[in-house]
């Protein structure tokens, strides 16, 4: 871990933009609220609206106000905005980066040599900002500056890997931050000590006991103004290939020797390495796509994908998927992990649920009303967190009855802020911990377990299935489902 201690500038490329105005720019104000900021810390917002310093300031205000609601305080926001200096550049004029090199050594802070260059950017100019970094000599080995990039981290294996080369041509592996924000949230986090800290968990955690794995990820939510990024991408590329198979290695993955980065990231790896390849010719039965079409959510009418502004009428990429994986290592071998996310779906929630096997004998089916439901584990990790695990208990009075009970471990109260995952990352990235950080190796990996999924779905660009919107996605996303008795849960 590099040090923390010393003067930090904290540039953000791109910093009106989308990601940093919804995200980063809230996220590190919280940070600045709760006083967990260090004096010596400044930022450098780099963007390309023709603004100076106050023009910048009104700007953050008013993101501010709209973005972090009751968390709102003048004085927060005040100390916060004094800490930002504004630089007006193009991203691929390298006279931006001269200035850029100026403002970095104002005497304010003396020779900084601890520079966090956040690139809250399009992919395809991550390679512009590199060079044009390395050319106004802003970048140097030997400091300890280091990039932050966001995903899509390539768009397949091959792109990933060109990204990759260029990005080690100026910055070694350890100063490279490769962000997944899944592994900010709390109820990620909370998975480690569930899972690591209760001896309880260990030795039931395993194809003896677990039946299946479900991770779901329903937004209500359509493309928005995204299209430009959103069509190139689809579901499995935005949502499957990282943030859901980040879940799947932190359900499946075997103790680390500690929570240090390459511990994590060799224990990461080796979940992503017995994922069983997908057979060319079986896609099929291992994963399925599909697209919102005009329905109702929460009311109201909206618009399929195909009318969203800037899709192409006849656009087939999936806002919907759903794929069946399986870890084949001594322990999940033949316990299926089934995965689906989408756009546009009856619910905002995400959660992991692990369902249990049935008892080896039925003791009290007779008794129970219906037959015996087996025992689940919930781990919901948005819009509310949860871990409850649901077990049988006998129905008080004199019949013996059977009803299910719900172990509640659900940690926070229902009144206090949750924690943003970005507040999470922003401080480690600030601190020098990569632990959170994915490793390229992972990336990779990741890349190699959907390259099957995306080059079938390339050579079948005629038809998509659809679903209308505000529903839980078409029928036919059952097929994946080993039994009749496994089928989506689709509540905590
Ligand atoms: C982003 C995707 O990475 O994650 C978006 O690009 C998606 O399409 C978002 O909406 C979901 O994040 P969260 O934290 O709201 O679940």
């Amino acid at each position: 871990m590099m040090p923390a201690s010393g003067p930090c500038y904290f540039v953000i490329f791109g910093a009106t933009g989308n990601l940093a105005t919804t995200h980063l720019l809230p996220a590190l104000y919280e940070l600045e609220a709760a006083g967990r900021l260090n004096e010596d810390l400044r930022f450098i917002a780099f963007a390309r609206r023709a603004w100076g310093r106050d023009e910048w300031s009104h700007y953050l205000d008013l993101a501010l106000k709209e973005r972090v609601g009751s968390a709102y305080d003048q004085g927060s926001c005040e100390r916060f905005a004094q800490r930002f200096d504004y630089v007006q550049g193009d991203l691929h004029d390298p006279a931006a980066y001269q200035k850029l090199m100026e403002e970095l050594n104002k005497p304010r802070m003396g020779t900084c040599e601890n520079v966090v260059f956040y690139l809250a950017i399009k992919p395809a100019d991550f390679g512009d900002v590199v060079v044009n970094l390395d050319q106004a000599g802003i970048n140097r080995r030997h400091g300890r500056h280091r990039i932050v990039v966001e995903k899509p981290f390539g768009e397949d294996i091959d792109s990933a890997r060109q990204l990759n080369n260029l990005l080690h041509k100026y910055f070694d592996e350890e100063r490279i931050y490769r962000i997944d924000h899944y592994l900010g949230k709390e109820t990620v986090q909370n998975l480690f000590v569930f899972r690591f800290a209760n001896t309880l968990i260990e030795p039931i955690w395993n194809r003896n006991y677990i039946d299946h794995v479900q991770i779901t990820v329903a937004e209500k939510a359509g493309i928005g103004e995204r299209a430009d990024y959103y069509d190139g991408a689809g579901a499995l590329r935005d949502m499957l290939q990282n943030h859901l198979m980040q879940l799947l290695t932190v359900v499946a993955m075997e103790p680390p020797a500690c929570l240090e980065a390459d511990a994590l990231g060799d224990e990461k790896v080796k979940v992503l390495r017995s994922i069983r390849p997908i057979p060319r010719d079986a896609v099929n039965a291992y994963a399925f796509r599909a697209q919102y079409a005009p329905g109702k959510v929460d009311g109201r009418v909206v618009p399929g994908y195909r009318e969203e502004p800037n899709v192409p009428r006849r656009s087939t990429t999936e806002t919907f998927v759903s794929a069946k994986f399986y870890v084949d290592n001594w322990r999940w071998r033949g316990v299926p992990f089934y995965l689906r996310t989408g756009k546009r779906l009856a619910q905002q929630t995400t959660f992991i649920a692990i369902r249990f096997r049935h008892p080896p004998q039925l003791l009290f089916h007779e008794a129970a009303h219906e037959g015996i439901d087996p025992n689940w584990i919930l781990l919901s990790i948005q819009p509310a967190e949860c871990m409850q695990i649901e077990i049988h208990a006998k129905q008080p009075g004199l019949e013996l009855n059977t009803r299910m009970v719900r172990l509640d471990a659900t940690y926070r109260e229902t009144r206090a802020a949750p924690v943003e995952a970005y507040q999470t990352l922003l401080l480690d990235v600030i601190k020098g911990d990569r632990s959170l950080f994915l490793r390229f190796d992972e990336v990779e990996w990741a890349w190699r377990v959907v390259d099957p999924i995306l080059r079938h779905w390339a050579n079948e660009k005629d038809f998509v299935h659809t679903y209308p919107a505000g529903t839980w996605g078409p029928e036919e996303a059952n097929r994946l489902f080993d039994r009749e008795d496994q089928t989506w849960r689709n509540r905590v």
